[in-house]
């Protein structure tokens, strides 16, 4: 997957509405995600802020909640979206929620004004913490 396919374009336009739609009183920082899952059904989430700050909950991992509590287990595909000067990356936390269901998927980041960025995320994290080779 590219920037500049349409796909990346819906999913960035999914993730600029779930922005809009950040509750956030206490950084002021608005993110939205969508993320798209294997058979291409794409789902969104924005970050939900709390009082009791530790219990906030990211964009990336309200909408890749989404996807896994409508059934999905395959992430292909990550597109954040931030009214930042710059686009932002995921949070350490997000990389290993996200590595469980997408090892290998990439991770597309937006704001209004600068350049997109595109990463794959074993780029971003190249050792998740895993069980596998525990068991
Ligand atoms: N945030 C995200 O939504 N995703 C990230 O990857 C990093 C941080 C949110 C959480 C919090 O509401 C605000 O940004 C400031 O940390």
């Amino acid at each position: 997957m590219r920037l500049g396919d349409p796909e990346v374009d819906r999913m960035r336009g999914l993730a600029e509405a779930a922005c809009r739609r950040a509750y956030a009183p206490y950084s002021g920082l608005h993110v939205g995600a969508a993320v798209m899952v294997e058979g291409g059904e794409l789902f969104a989430g924005c970050n939900v802020e709390n009082a009791s700050y530790s219990l906030t909950i990211c964009a990336e991992r309200n909408a890749l909640f989404q996807a896994v509590s409508a059934g999905h287990r395959r992430l292909l595909a990550v597109a954040l979206y931030s009214d930042t000067p710059v686009p932002l990356v995921p949070c350490g936390a997000c990389r290993q929620v996200l590595a469980e269901f997408g090892p290998d998927c990439d991770v597309f980041c937006f704001s209004p004004v600068a350049a997109p960025a595109h990463f794959q995320l074993s780029e971003l994290l190249p050792v998740p913490f895993s069980l596998r080779s525990h068991r």
